[in-house]
């Protein structure tokens, strides 16, 4: 339905799919899987669940492999036990009228030996990150990473695909492909973390080769219209070495111009966190999305601060289909209703983002408007 007040609220077909808005929830580690096998638990159902009125829920990054891992109490979604937990949220959401895609991430080297029994963590070449990572004992300082081999590198490629399938197995809608700035992907993309001599290293072209492996090996389990991808070529923020280099600009057109062949659901990009002036990304930062329409010709979710009122603005301009919220999704769960009966918004307390509880994670109320509040009317006649 064309809302021309607020496309936010507008219905949109994604594929097959139908969103009951433009409303994305933006993917956000909030460290719930407080036990040994990091199985998703209860208590996260419950948290998708209150936010099911979003049109899309993209899930916390979520480990690949037991590979993966490198960040306190993230779920995983390649155990027997981790698909059964995963089975409960995503028919929590279903019930009610939500969709959900599973997001699936490797952090590579920015791991630390804490999490593989003093063995170190692997990346694409023996190179520190420089980085922290959130350990059992706090945020550590990242170390120099043992080289990937060949092999495991296409050992990675297979466990994203056995996790593709396993999100499909879990009843997730889809999956998106976490190459947010940070993650294993990322540190292939970058001149500064990858300076192999295979065909996984050097030119462009080499240093981007696994992220269409990753797609390809996933498009055999799920229809690419089921598939999307998150990065940023720009600068973020706890990414040690790993920002824009002088070649990041040709990279990502490279990478948009490769991925018009592909059909996925979406792109979904972040935006810049900082002012890009005198960055070697310093051509993007007029109009940045739309540097993203001129390359590729599929749909864009945009991210990074929209509010309603710049979230409705960009849909006007038609600069982007979705807008993804991170931390707005926090303290309101219920963003949507908010957005359409134009309800206060609460702020979120980032002390307690990954602390493992309830506490700032499901006890965020609703503003009410299903009846536990009025809905804001008309002054009541005294
Ligand atoms: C607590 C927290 C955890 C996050 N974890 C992830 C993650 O697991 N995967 C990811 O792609 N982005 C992650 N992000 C980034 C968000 O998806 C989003 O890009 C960012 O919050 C900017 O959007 P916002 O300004 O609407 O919050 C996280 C952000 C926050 C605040």
């Amino acid at each position: 339905m064309k809302n021309t007040a607020q496309p936010l609220l507008e219905e949109y077909p994604l594929g097959d799919l139908k969103l009951k808005n433009r409303v994305v929830m933006a993917p956000m580690t909030r460290g719930r899987a407080t036990n040994a096998g990091l199985v998703p638990t209860p208590l996260m159902a419950e948290y998708y669940a209150q936010r099911a009125s979003a049109g899309l829920i993209i899930t916390e990054g979520t480990w690949v492999s037991s590979k993966a891992i490198g960040f306190i109490n993230v779920p995983g979604i390649y155990t027997q036990n981790q698909i059964a937990g995963w089975k409960l949220i995503t028919k929590a959401v279903h019930e009610h009228g939500g969709l959900i895609f599973s997001q699936l991430g490797h952090i590579g080297s920015a791991s630390h030996p804490d999490f593989f029994g003093g063995e170190l963590p692997a990346g694409p070449s023996a190179i520190n990150p420089q980085s922290q990572c959130y350990t059992p004992e706090g945020f550590k300082a990242t170390l120099t990473p043992r080289e990937f081999t060949i092999a495991e590198i296409k050992q990675t490629i297979q466990d994203y695909k056995q996790a593709a399938q396993n999100a499909k197995d879990a009843g997730f809608d889809g999956v998106e492909i976490h190459a947010q700035a940070g993650m294993l992907i990322p540190q292939f993309l970058s001149l500064a973390t990858n300076q192999r001599r295979d065909e996984y290293g050097g030119s462009i072209e080499n240093r981007a080769r696994i992220i269409f492996e990753i797609l390809d090996a996933i498009i055999e389990v799920w229809d690419s219209a089921r598939v999307s991808i998150k990065f940023t070529p720009v600068l973020y923020t706890h990414v040690g070495i790993v920002t824009p280099d002088e070649e990041t600009i040709p990279m990502f057109q490279y990478i948009l111009k490769k991925l018009n062949d592909y059909n996925l659901a979406f792109l979904h990009i972040t935006g810049p966190a900082q002012d890009l002036t005198g960055t070697p990304v310093a051509a993007l930062q007029d109009d940045y999305f739309s540097h993203f329409r001129h390359h590729y010709s599929g749909r864009l979710v945009a991210n990074l601060g929209f509010t309603q009122q710049s979230g409705n603005m960009i849909l006007k301009d038609g600069k982007a289909d979705l807008i993804s919220f991170g931390q707005l999704f926090i303290a309101n769960p219920d963003l949507v209703e908010r957005f359409k009966y134009q309800l206060p918004l609460s702020e979120s307390n980032p002390d307690t983002y990954y602390t493992g509880e309830e506490k700032g994670y499901t006890d965020y109320p609703g503003a009410g408007y299903n009846g536990a509040i009025a809905i804001p009317h008309e002054a009541d006649p005294e």
